[in-house]
């Protein structure tokens, strides 16, 4: 039931926080006597096997593919170890080269919120009868993916009804995001102190992305003021680039502007051409980022172009205030964990744009919550 909420989509925009609280609820153990940890029933048996493999292959489509492609950073980064992400449509058309080596194996996780994509259930299956092991994170207990998988984990995000994917995103970068850290343990790629500081960190989340609701009437005013645009950039650097992407998605889905996303250093290989003073350019911009600078260099050249930047940057940081049309704050947190908060303004700003134009936020036209066919 959506209650006092006009659509599914804000509920389920603003239930995030208690829903990283139910993806993380059992699973951390911190503080008291023992070592602080991190635990997944059904992946304990198989940690040795996932933090020797060659290779990680993520396969998932939409949403979730973007979710897979911040896994990849966060996996290589923080455990060390080689991951590959893959549209799953694509992944079972071409053959793709395996290895069952002990010791030394590719395996394949496939991310489904609703566990019934036609793609990522077929990629799944196929690396199953190539004897390849394959793990399935979704949030609906009982899916298709869930019982055809030799292991996984649950969101548990609850239910998600609106057409556009929010929390089950930022849910599904949560259970990477410990996934990684467990394996990063595991194979003693990071230490205890700092497996410690990161889970504190992880925990804050929930706390510190409700503070992103306290601007609400920021983020409603930029919506209106930029409602008719008929195109919209989204750019982003490493952890954050995934996050450029799903912000246009989500843009486009709902809302039907038409809206790119890009790797912020890939702006001057083609899309700088398209920057007039009609294109708003949303930039990731956090201050943790290693490329911060950067970043803030494609800002100048956004603006000598006459575009009007949007920036999503932290609390502490007032760098940008005086050069962008708007800047969104978002609390400090380390960079790894900054996608989950970074999308949220634009979720947001998505479902008003959407609302105003008077489109069907909930169900838009041609899309469908599970594409359960090719
Ligand atoms: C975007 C969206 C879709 C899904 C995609 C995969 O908001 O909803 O792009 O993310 O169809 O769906 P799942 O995660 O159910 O496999």
């Amino acid at each position: 039931q959506k209650g006092a909420y006009k659509h599914f989509m804000l509920k389920e925009i603003l239930e995030q926080p208690e829903a990283l609280r139910n993806t993380m609820r059992g699973r951390i153990r911190l503080g008291g006597a023992s070592p602080p940890e991190i635990r997944f029933g059904g992946l304990e048996p198989l940690m040795e096997r996932l933090a020797s493999a060659r290779r990680l292959v993520f396969c998932a489509c939409g949403t979730s593919w973007h979710a897979a492609l911040v896994g990849e950073y966060l996996i290589e980064q923080l455990a060390g170890v080689n991951v590959e992400v893959e549209y799953a449509s694509e992944f079972r058309y071409r053959n793709p080269i395996l290895a069952r080596t002990d010791g030394c194996e590719d395996i394949v996780v496939v991310i489904s919120q609703s566990g019934e994509t036609a793609d990522t259930l077929a990629a799944a299956q196929f690396a199953r009868k190539k004897g390849i092991l394959a793990i399935g994170i979704c949030n609906v207990v009982g899916s298709s993916i869930a019982r055809e998988t030799d292991a996984g984990i649950y969101l548990h995000a609850g239910p998600e009804i609106g057409v556009a994917s929010t929390k089950a995103f930022t849910a599904q970068i949560t259970c990477l995001a410990m996934l990684a850290l467990k394996l990063g343990r595991y194979r003693g790629a990071i230490s205890e102190e700092q497996f410690e500081e990161h889970v504190t960190a992880l925990l804050s989340l929930p706390a510190k992305m409700a503070e992103i609701f306290a601007q609400s009437d920021k983020i409603y005013e930029m919506s209106r003021v930029y409602r008719y645009a008929h195109n919209f950039l989204y750019l982003g650097r490493g952890y954050n680039f995934p996050v450029a992407l799903e912000g246009a998605l989500k843009l486009k889905e709902i809302s039907y502007i038409h809206a790119e996303g890009y790797a912020a250093a890939e702006m001057k290989h083609g899309p700088i051409a398209l920057i007039d003073r009609f294109m708003p350019v949303v930039v990731i911009a956090p201050t943790s980022d290693a490329t911060y600078e950067k970043l803030r260099s494609n800002i100048q050249e956004v603006l000598a172009r006459g575009g009007s930047v949007i920036a999503i940057t932290e609390s502490d940081n007032d760098d940008l205030d005086a050069e962008c049309e708007y800047v969104i704050k978002i609390p400090k947190v380390a960079d790894f964990l900054s996608p989950i908060l970074a999308v949220v303004p634009l979720q947001l700003l998505s479902y008003h744009i959407a609302d105003m134009r008077g489109c069907n936020v909930d169900q838009p036209r041609n899309l469908a919550k599970s594409v359960t066919v090719e």
